[in-house]
Order: structure tokens, then sequence, then C-alpha cells
């Protein structure tokens, strides 16, 4: 409807050579009506009541009588309150709705990334710890965020920035050294240094030398120490391979790019001295530092007492390295809120170093996740595990299925992908910047608004397409409401998409898609479609094919698989 409601910009704007409106601008002040017998769209006058110096009701009587009539696109026009009501046609409906067809699985598509590219980086776990809920915002959101930009013809390198690197190796080696068994952690992996790490933090309560010989042993990592980088090689590889890929697997997640923290460390001195010849660098306690007070920061650290670098060292070092080898247009980090700070100290350094693309830096945060109303905390065990909460998930459905429809081919397939979509679902419907309390029943709750309810919307969307087989050509009918209000929101669908890139928000997608379902249901129950006459059949198919093409591409825009069949 956007090039209709720019054509009577266009209009009134002529109609006021005086007052200069822009015709661009005036189109954004047409809203959507709250129901459909409001017509299909207003233009509330009081918002041109200054400019044009007239009453709100005179304005639109007069427009009412300068534009009816004008357009074929309208059926007709009402003026009431100060209101300007347009309905539109029937006739320019449904060849609205032929365009959208037309345009296939490409329908919301838009060329406005055409030769850019975008650094994305996210999930970014510390691999010394296992997996939990703590970085399934990170990992759900970012990834939805990707495809919003490919959507949109972006070029994206998915980065996986692994904080594989840091003290908590050099505390995993204190451990692994006192207290570890080469051959239970050959056997358990993963589990068995969560335990080991566990025990690191009790003991160390009790005997602060402990952090004492972390650091040295993390120090000795730094300067090239040959057992220690063999032991921190065989830790990473262990945590790689036995939990985090098979997340990633599970949730149909793939990065252009795993260089984590380690990648960095022979491109941290090269960052030191440019500092230092740039004057940047200060000496504070044996630290080395970038002081930030005039700009309200407490300073940046690069080099600790014993000369190691720290997590912002290696992120100056990542972001020159980024920009080098992909050249990017714009590079986001998405991770908790928590690390706001960490972000504009390393953006700041970069500018002071004379990177003025540091603008094209942006943090893009997430609300903090508790459990049950408890912080979450690794070393007190109040933690999810991923794998944990998506094999429940996968069970939970799976029993469904067996009661409801034993008879299923792929059972396992669709439990698997219905169970792990309920819990992205549940992750992506609140805006992101929320915290959220993680309370096991409700993300695994099947019922209402959530992911099981729009897959299966889409599974009857290609159901009634499958049984509809070949249909007449679309012609002229008139259209009821369920029908009209269906095209409407599938008429939204592209702003969405634009809105939700902008924002880097990719819950205005999933609000959109429970909007599309229910919408999509009330016409299913309402309109006879495979028992209609041809003419209306024909129009009724067509909106079950462009329903299944936008549910397709938002459900794929959030991470969420498309079983055909439910
Ligand atoms: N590993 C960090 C964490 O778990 C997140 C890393 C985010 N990315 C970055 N370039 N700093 O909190």
């Amino acid at each position: 409807m956007q090039s209709l409601k720019l054509k009577i910009a266009e209009k009134i704007s002529a109609l006021y050579p005086d007052a200069a409106l822009d015709a661009q601008k005036l189109c954004e002040l047409f809203d959507a009506t709250p129901d459909l017998k409001l017509g299909d769209f207003t233009l509330a006058c009081f918002k041109l009541a200054k400019v044009l110096r007239n009453s709100p009701q005179r304005i639109a009587d007069f427009l009412k009588s300068e534009l009816e009539g004008g357009l074929d696109a309208l059926e007709r026009i009402e003026s009431v309150n100060g209101y300007l009501n347009f309905f539109v046609s029937d006739a320019y409906k449904l060849n609205f709705v032929k365009a959208m067809d037309s345009l296939g699985a490409d329908y919301g598509k838009n060329t406005d990334g055409e030769g850019k590219t975008m650094c994305i980086d996210y999930s970014s776990p510390n691999i010394a710890k296992p997996f939990h809920i703590g970085h399934l915002g990170t990992t759900v959101i970012g990834n939805s965020i990707k495809r919003l930009f490919q959507f949109s013809g972006y070029n994206c390198v998915g980065i996986n920035h692994l904080g594989d690197w840091g003290t908590q190796f050099g505390k995993l080696i204190v451990a692994y050294k006192l207290w570890g068994d080469k051959e239970k952690i050959k056997t358990d992996g993963i589990n068995e240094l969560a335990r080991i790490y566990k025990l690191f933090y009790d003991k160390a309560l009790e005997d602060p030398t402990l952090d004492e010989k972390a650091l040295e042993e993390f120090s000795k990592m730094e300067k090239g120490d040959e057992e220690n980088l063999a032991i921190w090689k065989w830790f990473k590889e262990i945590s790689l391979d036995g939990k985090f890929m098979n997340v990633y697997k599970l949730l149909g997640i793939e990065f252009e790019s795993y260089a984590g923290e380690s990648f960095y460390i022979d491109k941290t001195d090269a960052v030191v001295k440019e500092l230092e010849e740039k004057g940047l660098l200060e000496e504070s306690d044996g630290a080395m530092i970038v002081r930030l007070d005039d700009y309200n920061m407490p300073p940046c650290i690069v080099l600790k007492k014993d000369g190691s670098t720290i997590y912002a060292t290696r992120d100056i070092a990542a972001a020159l390295y980024r920009k080098q080898t992909y050249d990017f247009d714009e590079c986001i980090y998405v991770t908790d809120a928590g690390q706001s700070l960490h972000f504009k100290q390393v953006f700041k350094v970069l500018g002071l170093m004379g990177r003025e693309w540091n603008d094209k830096l942006v943090h893009v945060p997430y609300g903090k996740i508790s459990i049950n109303g408890q912080k979450l905390a690794t070393r007190t065990g109040n933690v999810v595990l991923l794998e944990d909460l998506f094999r429940d998930a996968t069970d939970r459905v799976r029993r469904i299925i067996e009661e409801k429809n034993p008879d299923r081919e792929n059972k396992d397939e669709v439990a698997r992908s219905v169970g792990i979509g309920a819990v992205i679902f549940n992750q992506l419907s609140a805006s992101r910047i929320k915290d959220v309390n993680f309370v096991w029943e409700d993300a695994l709750n099947f019922d209402g608004n959530t992911g099981p309810y729009a897959q299966y919307t889409y599974a009857r969307s290609c159901s009634v397409l499958e049984k509809a087989g070949d249909c007449k050509e679309v012609s002229a009918v008139a259209l009821n409401d369920d029908e009209k209000e269906l095209i409407g929101i599938l008429s939204k669908f592209p702003q969405k998409v634009r809105a939700a890139r902008l924002d880097y928000e990719p819950s205005t997608v999933t609000r959109y898609i429970l909007e599309l379902c229910q919408c999509f249901n009330r016409f299913y129950h309402n309109c006879p479609i495979l028992k209609a006459d041809d003419a209306t059949k024909a129009v009724r198919v067509m909106l079950c094919r462009v329903t299944k093409n936008v549910l397709g591409n938002a459900l794929w825009i959030i991470g969420l698989e498309r079983p055909e069949k439910i």
C-alpha cells in the first residue's frame, strides 16, 4: 500500500503549494485503522493543522472533496471528526496480493545491503565453562539478526569470538595439575572439566594462593610455555567438540569464523606498541592503561601488572583485524547488557587510536537472565544447560506426538524441530533488552502464543496448498473482512522486517508471526477454501500461498525450522 499512500501524499502536497509539504514525510503520517470498518488507513488531520493553519475537521472535509474520485484504487474516503479514512478498492487489493504472490519467497526481501558487509559477533561462549542458558540470548538473537541482514542482501560474517583464552584457563590448568585425572577427562570430557573448575572455585575460597597460581599458569601460557599450551589446546578441543558444536547443530547455526580470543594473542603486541607511540598508554599501579576520564569512563586496562593482556586488549586487536580482513560496513557485538561499559571503552580507545570507523562498531545488548528469580551462577550450580533444555523440550513434543499422532513419520525429526523451536521462540518473544526470568515450565509451554503454534500454522498453510492443487486464474471478486484483514497483515511484512533490522530487534518479527498466525487461523476457520466456488477458491488459495511464503520467511528469520507436516 506504500505506493498508493505516496500517490495520495503527492496529491495532498500539490493542493497546498505554499506549505511545501514533503510527500515522503506526509506518507509517514498515515496510520493503520483499529478496525476495517474505519477504512484501510487513516490520516489524522490534526497533525497538519498547524502547518496548514486550519482546523482538522476543515482540512479533512476539504481533502475528501478534492481527493475523492481521483484515484481508481480508492473505493471511497470518509471525513470523520478530523480523520480522513481511506477505503481501498477490492480490485486494488487483489492486484496487490497478486504482486506479492508473483514474488514468491522473495516477497519482503530488499536490496538495502547490496555490496555491504556486516560482521556479527555472537554466541561467543567461554569454552572452559558449560554451555548454559546464559548464552542462549546472544546465540539466538545474534543468529536472527544475522538472518535479518542476509534477508536484505548483506554479506554477513558470523563470528564466534570464543572465550578460549584468559585467566580461566590458568585456573583450569591449576585444577588439572592438582586434582585432574587424564583418563577421566578423556571419558567424561567437558563434564569432568566443569567439575574440576568448580572444585577450583570452592578451594580458592579457603586458599587464596590458588588464584595467584592460576595467574602464574596463565602468564606462562602467554609466554609460550609448551606444557601449558598443550593442555590448553586439549581442553579447547574437548569443549568445542563435546558440547558446543552439538548445540549449534541442533539450532541450525553456522559461523563463518571461530576466531576466538586466542587467535589474537600474536596481534596484541602491535596494539600495545601503537598505543605507546600515540602517547595513549600510562602506567598505573604497575598495569598499563588508557585513561578515559575525559569521557566519564574508568580507564581501559591494556596490560595487567604481570604484563599479560586482558579481554579488552584482545577486543581491540580483534576489531582492527576484522576491519582489515572483512572491510565491514558495520560490526555488531551481541552480549548481555552487563558488558556495555566494556564495549564503550574498547570503541573509544579505537577512536583515540585514530580509527574513525569506530562509529561503525555497535554493541547490541540484551537483558540478564535469571532462573526462577535467582541469579544464574555456574559456581553454585544454579544453571540450566542448553543440552538438557533441548533434550527435555524434544522429549515433551515426542510424548505429545505419540499420544496424538502415533503413526506420524519422522517423529524424531519433528519432535526436535518443534521442541527446540519452542525454546527459541520463547527467548525471542520479548524485546531483547528486557530481563528474562527463566521458568522451565514457561519455556516448554506449547499452548497459546508459542513456537509450536506458529509452526503448526505454517504446516496448516502447506497442507491446504497441497490439497488445493491447481486453481483457476485469479479474477475480480468481492473480498470479505477476514480476507481483507489477512491482506492488510501480509502487506506489512516488508516494513516489519526492515524495522526489525534497523532496531536489531528479532522480537518485532516474532510478534508479527503471532499476529499473522492469529489472522490466518481466523480466515481458515471462517472461510471455506477447497469447497468454495472456483473464483473464490482461487483467491483464497493465493492468500494461503502468500501466507506460507511470508510465514516461512519469518520463521526462518527467527531461526525456526519449518516442517511441512506436524
Ligand atoms: N566470551 C564473552 C562472554 O561469554 C563474550 C564475547 C563477546 N564478544 C567480544 N568480542 N567480546 O561473556
